[in-house]
């Protein structure tokens, strides 16, 4: 195959409904800034696109949850979000928004071609409808049993204990999460997108790398679980999916008021509009990285998205024609913290901006330890003490160690001045031995091998102390000197190849030991004899690439985690403001008459004696008491809920109910006599 000219890289949209932690890191988008880094010191052409999925169930769940609107929600963490980015050094082209106009359009135009083509069927079907919220749900709004390993709070799309795929309809006593009631099924209109009539296709492409006959990618070189994925929901056989949801937040369906488009079509076509967005910025083409065939995408994911952007994406951009397909969407798997999985509702994670925050000087450690463990064929784990050991006898010990060793001797020798001596055979062939893991760098992140890449990276320094410890130049200054500008001119030279190399996995690392080394140049090693155009003939002061980590950091941390466990373990409690309760006028109330609602089955119309005023209460209790039996009884209500008119008739309090796990229902009564209008605290 024709080697691609361009590179088009994208990291998943994170959903802007809360802070980043390490597991999205080392999820999609730490190695595919790696990837883009290299790429970029090779000279490549790279447009690398990231930003804000502000649309979807993840917002407005959210947005519930913090009491504030989906907008405000998105407004926070986009920024949040984009911030710790920055923070740690992420080479994006552009950060956008799917809530942007732009997004809007784009998805919009998107949608109307497919429509204008007739790709979509149109269909009524029955789906969960929240009758007292007035809404349908989406499919993260229900709960239920899961039908195949019966795990009680398995969502409408997915089970998160077995990993299976559901349908809402498939949960086994649905609830929904807005009012905690049982939803209805109502009847309503949807488009369709036929993933079955593309089956043949998409198998084709998959399986083979062919679109209509002509090679696309190369299928070895994805991921095993990528296809294994991919080949299960093709054994399965696709099925058609709506690509219309009836909610009040996304993308409206153009001329179809109340209608969204699902967020799986919205999101990934943001990859296009933020495209256009840079485009315009930067008065440029966006179409050239879009369009033309001899451009690569990349996809970098998470494992969750596997589907949407391997299977679903793809047809949706074939459907509508003139969009290059994905060369390759190497998905990460998961990254666990200390034996569980990481969850932001239960606050059991690594927060970035909290790291970033904590840690500012160790911000190239985090990448470095997340990509020594990133998930790249099956879930790995963080944990602490780990990421101690990591940055103290890897960063430290060999990395800084070796760099630390060759700029103190020059400095000490020669003050700094680069010895300008031939080399010897010896030195120059273990300069080209340093060259052959610059190669296997290459290999490594050409085929997503980034754990290994870093490995490579790491083994240069490694050597450079093996040779410092074997040519002991500390030594031979004694016996030696002429030998001695011979060493250290050799390690100054690796400093200034890892100076280059070390970048797409330590960036910050790169840009001291450049400091350092006053170099100019910022490009990849093609040979060893590139290394010395890497530095000036002078370095400048020594700078600490890389400091210990104490055990007090592994403790603070752990137990930071330790105390989140506490909270969550707690049970969960709503507390009130005693402000909030002193508002509340609690009486006793003498029930002096009661009559059935003229026009509802389940209200009683109660007239209720207070201190001195006579409340009407309409009190949902008719199927549990007669009119004859409330009568005459002295409850608790309360008596300043503001007035509401039910069913027509204007009700100015509550009566105080208990209610047991059968759902009967009992008055509170006073335990001796009280006189109406006593007070309740
Ligand atoms: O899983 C997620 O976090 C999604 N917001 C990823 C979307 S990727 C793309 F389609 F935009
Ligand atoms: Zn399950």
């Amino acid at each position: 195959m024709e080697k691609k000219k361009r590179y088009l890289v994208t990291s998943a949209l994170p959903y802007a409904n809360g802070p980043l932690h390490i597991g999205h890191l080392a999820g999609a988008y730490l190695t595919a800034d790696t990837y883009v880094k290299y790429l970029r010191l090779k000279g490549e052409d790279v447009f690398y696109i990231c930003g804000s999925d502000e649309h979807g169930a993840a917002i407005t769940l959210r947005a519930k949850n913090e009491g504030i609107s989906p907008q405000e929600i998105v407004d926070k963490y986009h920024n949040q979000i984009k911030t710790s980015f920055e923070q740690l050094g992420f080479d994006f082209d552009i950060y956008h928004r799917t809530s942007s106009d732009i997004h809007r359009d784009t998805a919009q135009d998107f949608f109307k071609t497919l429509d204008d083509k007739g790709i979509f069927n149109v269909e009524r079907s029955e789906q969960y409808y929240d009758e007292e919220y007035k809404q349908f749900l989406a499919d993260r709004y229900i709960t239920g049993e899961c039908p195949k390993c019966s795990h009680p709070s398995a969502y409408g799309d997915q089970c998160e204990n077995c990993g299976s795929s559901l349908s809402p309809t498939e949960l086994i006593n649905p609830v929904s999460t807005l009012s905690g009631k049982s939803p209805i099924l109502k009847e309503t209109e949807h488009y369709y997108l036929p993933l079955d009539e593309s089956q043949d296709w998409v198998s084709e492409w998959l399986e083979r790398g062919l679109d209509d006959g002509v090679e696309q990618h190369d299928v070895s070189e994805w991921k095993k679980h990528v296809l294994g994925q991919c080949t299960s929901w093709l054994k399965e056989g696709l099925k058609p999916r709506a690509m219309t949801r009836d909610l009040d937040w996304g993308v409206p369906v153009p001329g179809k008021p109340g209608k969204v488009l699902y967020v799986w079509m919205d999101a990934p076509i943001g990859y296009v509009s933020a495209a256009k967005q840079w485009a315009l910025d930067h008065n440029k083409s966006w179409e050239l990285y879009w369009k033309e065939t001899d451009t690569k995408l990349v996809h970098f994911i998470g494992k969750d998205n596997i589907v949407f952007h391997c299977i679903i994406f793809p047809i949706l951009l074939k459907l509508h024609g003139g969009f290059v397909l994905p060369d390759n969407v190497p998905a990460n798997e998961f990254m666990n913290l200390e034996s569980k999985k990481i969850s932001t509702s239960r606050n059991w994670a690594v927060w970035v901006h909290e790291y970033i925050e904590s840690y500012p000087e160790r911000l190239d450690d985090l990448r470095y330890v997340l990509t020594s463990i990133a998930p790249e064929s099956k879930d790995a784990e963080f944990t602490w003490l780990d990421y101690q050991a990591r940055v103290n006898n890897e960063l430290v010990a060999i990395l800084g160690n070796f760099v630390n060793r060759s700029v103190v001797l020059t400095h000490k020798y020669y003050e700094g001045e680069i010895p300008d001596v031939e080399l010897k055979a010896e030195d120059n062939h273990f300069l080209n031995k340093a060259q052959e893991f610059v190669q296997q760098i290459e290999q490594d992140i050409e085929a997503y091998r980034f754990r290994s890449a870093q490995a490579a990276m790491m083994s240069i320094a490694r050597i450079g102390n093996k040779y410092l410890a074997d040519e002991e130049p500390w030594k031979q200054i004694k016996t030696d000197p002429e030998r001695v500008k011979q060493i250290l001119r050799t390690a100054i030279d690796l400093c200034a190849c890892l100076s280059m190399v070390c970048h797409p996995f330590l960036p910050n690392t790169g840009v001291k030991l450049r400091r350092m080394l006053g170099a100019e140049a910022h490009s990849w090693p093609t040979t060893y004899s590139e290394y010395s155009t890497m530095r000036s003939g002078k370095l400048a002061q020594t700078e600490m690439l890389f400091s210990k980590v104490e055990d007090q950091l592994v403790e603070d941390e752990t137990n930071r985690l330790q105390s989140s466990k506490e909270i969550i373990e707690e049970p969960k409690t709503n507390y009130v403001e005693f402000e909030d309760f002193g508002k509340m006028d609690f009486r006793v109330g003498e029930i002096l008459s009661a009559e059935k609602h003229p026009d509802a089955d389940k209200l009683l119309v109660l007239k209720v004696q207070n201190e001195d005023k006579v409340h009407t209460i309409v009190s949902g209790i008719a199927q549990q008491f007669s009119p004859e039996e409330v009568t005459g009884k002295k409850v608790c209500f309360l008596a300043n809920l503001s007035p509401k008119k039910l069913r027509g008739i204007l009700s100015e309090g509550m009566i105080l109910m208990a209610e047991n796990e059968a759902g009967e229902l009992a008055f509170l009564e006073p335990s001796k006599a009280m006189p109406a209008g006593a007070k309740v605290s």
